[in-house]
């Protein structure tokens, strides 16, 4: 027990405690004060790019991605080129999916071995605090088999289109970041493994809550891989990001995609980029949906800050380490891994 080899105690389904009707969540559910959802009032929102300006105004947008990722590690991409039904239709997929008989999706009850399946669990820690969140987990590309639900029948077909989709958009931005970051604009590219990229998708079920100001969708946690393509609810707000301190809600524009840097582009530009705390808040009245497609380097590829961003004054803050090694952490240690690996930082 306490290994990667199963789970520490018997998973339950959230889906199944929020249909259970009680308005009481179990303990283990019910988040330190500190933890908990604040209330918050801004307007401000994470920025919107519209991606078209990259033909109309192309330094203007380059200059507001640039921004963008510096101080932000988060924006919706508008006018990305990937259909608008091709969106609603892979997040509402995965709807379907969620809404499926329990028997159905306890056929892919997954493991922390590799953590593909369905799951209601992340981290190993006996007597851990547990998110209110149901997840189909996948890895998409680099290994030889996805373990595809068989329901819906057109699930697969339509992750597929939309994936081809997202790595033409993934390969757009490597090169836009890398002009950015003042090198060849097909440096990011190689670094993460040229054509041999990674990528797994998480689809999100946060059901009804009965008590949504004790606990969170997802707790605070920063992506480990490469970036991240996120395909909100539009109808329901969920996710927010840390800003200065304080936690901003996302305001999803229609159809837009969310792109946040991981914490590889974070060690690979030596923290020029941010790869930003973000969490999920639920809801009393309504479940909600997203779907995360996560863009990552190859797995055994050494992973560290790029030369030519290391000078005297900035030195590396990372030690190199393959995104495999660095992902073992985060999969033991839950969504809080990354405060680990925050400690094997060398400056030097
Ligand atoms: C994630 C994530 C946010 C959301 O899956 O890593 O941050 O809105 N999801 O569900
Ligand atoms: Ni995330």
């Amino acid at each position: 027990m306490g290994s990667l080899g199963d789970w520490p105690e018997p998973v339950v389904c959230v889906q199944s405690l929020s249909e259970s009707g009680d308005l009481v969540i179990p303990d283990q559910y019910v988040k330190p004060p500190l933890e908990r959802p604040s209330l918050c009032f801004t307007d401000i929102n994470i920025p919107v790019i519209d991606l078209a300006g990259l033909v109309t105004s192309r330094e203007t947008t380059m200059k507001q991605i640039s921004e963008a990722c510096r101080e932000w590690g988060f924006f919706q991409l508008v006018n990305h080129g990937v259909r608008a039904e091709l969106v609603d239709g892979a997040r509402e997929i995965w709807r379907e999916f969620f809404h499926e008989p329990m028997e159905v999706k306890q056929k892919y009850a997954n493991s922390p071995k590799t953590y593909e399946g369905f799951g209601s669990r992340l981290g190993v820690e006996k007597g851990a605090i547990l998110d209110w969140n149901d997840y189909y987990y996948l890895n998409y590309l680099s290994l030889s088999h996805t373990n595809w639900p068989s329901q819906p029948p057109s699930l697969r077909e339509v992750m597929e289109e939309y994936s081809n989709e997202i790595l033409r958009l993934g390969a757009v931005l490597l090169k836009i970041f890398s002009i950015n970051l003042g090198l060849k604009e097909d440096h990011l590219h190689n670094a993460f493994g040229g054509r041999d990229v990674g990528a797994c998708l998480r689809a999100n079920f946060y059901p009804k809550c009965p008590q949504p100001d004790l606990t969170l969708g997802l707790s605070s946690h920063s992506d480990p891989g490469g970036m991240t393509f996120l395909l909100p609810d539009e109808q329901v707000c969920g996710l927010q990001i840390r800003k200065n301190n304080q936690w901003i809600t996302v305001k999803p524009t229609h159809h837009a995609i969310i792109v946040n840097i991981g914490d590889q582009l974070q060690v690979l530009s030596n923290t020029i980029y941010k790869s930003v705390e973000h969490r999920v808040i639920v809801n009393p009245d309504k479940e909600r949906v997203s779907l995360a497609y996560f863009y990552n380097p190859k797995n055994n590829l050494l992973i560290q800050p790029i030369s030519e961003l290391v000078t005297s004054e900035t030195p590396a803050l990372y030690p190199p380490m393959t995104f495999d090694e660095y992902r073992r952490f985060i999969r033991t240690k839950g969504p809080h891994g990354k405060l680990q690996v925050e400690s094997l930082k060398s400056p030097r």
